[in-house]
């Protein structure tokens, strides 16, 4: 039975009942709906529309939906329902009969649905931020156990200096430690309660809002009843957070692709998280990875959705509005599926440290350590730089490293090299110099180290 019968005098072509319907979507919202309607029965009970003994009626009703639904929430699929509201209500009055038709009293599907969605995101928030802080405990442990691994940094994707590889996990947990923060701050933000609202112009029942709020686990009671049921800005803002993220992970995926590639050979990624070729047996493809870098697109796809969807929409509530949730549900999954398969990807990595060390040596990642040389012995550091790009010319025609020139050649170069310069091009020497708060001098690492793991292991 729809909700609003009365007026019409034809059902609604089929065409457009598949088309307007939600339920086939929104009935992720079962659990939601059920609380808030709980919430609800009291409020009711609190302006003297049902008695305490109806509102333990529908309660009790209400509490057993909730088992069922939990157990198995595909049953609600099978329905011709329009929406998970009137699923819920429908269900209600099939368990108490013309009661059930009692809780809707005051109410509307437009603060209700602001309602559930609010509470939907704070479940999914919460399990996201739980998911954030696992993945930045593997890196912090990963940064543990390869704190002195050395790796090559890139930049222009050349061989620029040596860091460790525990400094490149801990890149990352400050990125995904922003987007915990992020979270964090959508989630205050969206922590109002819009229920009691009523259409648009708020309930004729004069009912303690915050009360109801406090009932529902919110801070506060929305403010105004046009804007609660017009404002969809968690939406937005929710995926704002799951696309920063999503692009966090995708330049994580990026890094470890080709950290994997045989033309780097850093690492070994897991038989676990990788796929073979139907063609060419000696293939090991990074499927995982690439697949997160690939859904960063679809996450993308959904924040622009919603913008284009809101946008110019005139007050209060449209149907457009509707639009919201499947970009929304689309978006959090695929962000909580990455985080997870990230965390599986980092977990049984194989970091080739030879290999890396090897390539931290080549590629003239010590140049800057000869300018810097330079400077100790009074060059200014332009006519360093410039005398350091004549040196690394010279070495690549000799083909050898920048340490492995004579002492006389160095010293055709500029007479004030010598003997000292060859600690100075030691890869040891290149980490301990960047010794200033966030480099990757040794006692850096080990700093922000003990700095990321107080963090995550006291919330
Ligand atoms: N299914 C709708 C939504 O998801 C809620 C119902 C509001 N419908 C209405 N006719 N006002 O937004």
């Amino acid at each position: 039975m729809a909700l609003w019968g009365g007026r019409f005098s034809q059902a609604a072509d089929s065409r457009f009942k598949q088309f307007n319907d939600s339920l086939r979507f929104d009935y992720r919202l079962a659990e939601q709906d059920i609380t808030g309607s709980i919430a609800w029965s009291k409020a009711l009970v609190s302006v003297g529309v049902l008695t305490q003994a109806e509102q333990q009626q529908i309660e009790a009703a209400l509490s057993d939906l909730a088992v069922q639904v939990n157990e198995s929430p595909q049953q609600i699929l099978g329905s011709d329902a329009e929406d998970i509201h009137s699923w819920v209500e429908s269900q209600l009055i099939q368990r108490v009969g013309d009661l059930g038709k009692k809780l809707h009293t005051g109410r509307s599907r437009n603060d209700q649905v602001a309602t559930d969605l609010k509470l939907w995101c704070k479940k999914e928030g919460l399990s996201l931020l739980g998911q954030l802080d696992m993945l930045q405990q593997k890196l912090v442990r990963l940064a543990r156990e390869h704190q002195h691994t050395v790796l090559p940094g890139y930049t222009h994707l050349q061989r620029a200096q040596p860091v460790t590889f525990g400094h490149w996990c801990l890149a990352y947990v400050e990125m995904f430690e922003r987007d915990y923060s992020r979270l964090t701050d959508a989630l205050d933000r969206l922590d109002s309660c819009p229920l009691g609202s009523g259409a648009l112009a708020g309930t004729a029942y004069p009912m303690d809002r915050q009360k109801l709020a406090q009932m529902l686990g919110f801070h506060q009671a929305t403010r105004n009843s046009l804007d609660s049921v017009s404002d969809r800005d968690h939406v937005v803002e929710l995926i704002a957070c799951a696309s920063l993220s999503m692009l966090h992970l995708s330049r994580m995926s990026e890094d470890l692709i080709f950290y994997n590639s045989g033309e780097s050979a850093f690492l070994e990624l897991s038989d676990q998280v990788t796929s073979g070729s139907s063609l060419m047996p000696q293939k090991k493809n990074p499927d995982a990875l690439e697949l997160i870098r690939g859904k960063a697109g679809r996450v993308y796809g959904a924040l622009s959705g919603i913008m284009m969807t809101l946008k110019a929409l005139p007050l209060a509530y449209n149907k457009d509005m509707q639009e919201d949730k499947e970009g929304l549900f689309d978006a959090l999954d695929t962000w909580g599926q990455c985080l997870s398969m990230a965390e599986l990807v980092l977990h049984d990595m194989k970091v080739n440290k030879q290999t890396t060390e090897e390539a931290a040596k080549g590629g003239y990642s010590n140049a800057t350590e000869l300018a810097d040389y330079l400077v100790s012995k009074g060059i200014p550091f332009r006519e360093a730089h410039h005398i350091v790009g004549i040196a690394v010319v010279y070495a690549i025609e000799k083909g050898v490293p920048l340490e492995a020139l004579t002492l006389d050649e160095f010293q055709t170069l500029a007479p004030e090299i010598e003997e000292d310069v060859y600690p100075n091009l030691s890869l040891k020497s290149t980490l301990e110099k960047r010794s200033a708060l966030g480099g990757v001098a040794p006692q850096q690492i080990e700093f922000a180290l003990n700095e990321a793991e107080k963090r995550l292991y006291s919330r």
